[in-house]
């Protein structure tokens, strides 16, 4: 396995988005210890409203569960709305939700360094929380702005790279991984602070922000449902969540356990 498990293709590809549930619960845990810091879908969608009219073309680019894509359909009303993935069970998810959502959009399911898509053919796209899982990022930048029509927009977003530090230390105090601080960031092929020039490879960067967002894990299950959801820790092997929630409430200080992560937006246009 690379250092890395997000830049670890076998795991990408493999236990980390082969089906739903895993990205469902590592973003639930999430969003339940959220406490401060804007919802980063409708940040997108305030960025590209200023850019972009009702009747567009727009790319969901790594969609995942299709959080963003939802958004994109209810709040900018695209003429036509494509989301791309690698993982075919994901984009199963978005269908799903976009039909109970009763709104339309169609599913690509392909590797974001080699788009299969038409050049121009766009008029906005969205890359978020998804290119940190390549090592070479501007060349899916590459991708991106090739598929933009010339003033086309685009929005990246990614994390900064010291993104819940806080819970590496009680993962390392509670002996559960001994190396978790000293492991490298989840993000760091693509994070806030190399953003912009990634970003400016092959799109002119017309914005960008970084906004904190603070969560507080309000006990041992909580934090349990997180951190057996993610794959930075080397947890030795226990019954689930629930033993690791038990071991958890034996080695560590009382509850609540904060953490907190930078979130970065680029709004980029293709000249
Ligand atoms: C954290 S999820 C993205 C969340 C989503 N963009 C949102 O805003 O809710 C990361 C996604 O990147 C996708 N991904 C990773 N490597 C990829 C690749 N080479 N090509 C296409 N998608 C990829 C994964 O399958 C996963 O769905």
């Amino acid at each position: 396995m690379s250092a890395n498990p997000f830049l670890d293709p076998a795991l990408v590809h493999g236990d980390l988005y082969c089906t739903d549930d895993r990205l469902a619960e590592r973003t639930r845990a999430l969003r339940q210890a959220k406490i401060a810091g804007r919802n980063a879908a409708q940040v997108v969608i305030d960025l590209l409203a200023q850019r972009t009219s009702p009747g567009a073309v727009m790319l969901d680019i790594g969609c995942g569960r299709g959080t963003t894509t939802l958004r994109i359909a209810a709040g900018l009303r695209p003429r036509r709305l494509i989301a791309v993935d690698a993982s075919s069970a994901l984009l199963d998810t978005v269908q799903t939700r976009l039909a109970q959502a009763d709104e339309v959009g169609s599913t690509v399911c392909a590797d974001f360094h080699h788009l299969p898509l038409p050049d121009a053919m766009a008029d906005a796209a969205v890359a978020a929380f998804c290119l940190y899982h390549s090592t070479t990022p501007a060349a899916v930048v590459a991708e991106i702005a090739r598929c933009l029509r010339p003033g086309g927009v685009a929005v990246l977003v990614t994390k900064s790279l010291d993104s819940y530090a806080e819970l590496d230390q009680l993962v390392q105090a509670a002996n559960l991984d001994p190396d978790a601080a000293s492991r490298p960031s989840l993000y760091e092929s693509f994070h806030s602070d190399n953003l912009v020039n990634i970003a400016a490879t092959h799109l002119t960067v017309l914005d960008v922000l970084h906004e904190q967002h603070v969560f507080e894990f309000a006990d041992a299950t909580h934090l349990a449902r997180y951190l057996a959801t993610t794959p930075k820790y080397r947890i030795p092997p226990a019954g689930g969540p629930a033993d690791l929630a038990a071991i958890l409430r034996e080695r560590l200080p009382v509850p609540p356990y904060p953490t907190r992560s930078t979130v970065s937006y680029a709004l980029t246009a293709r000249s």
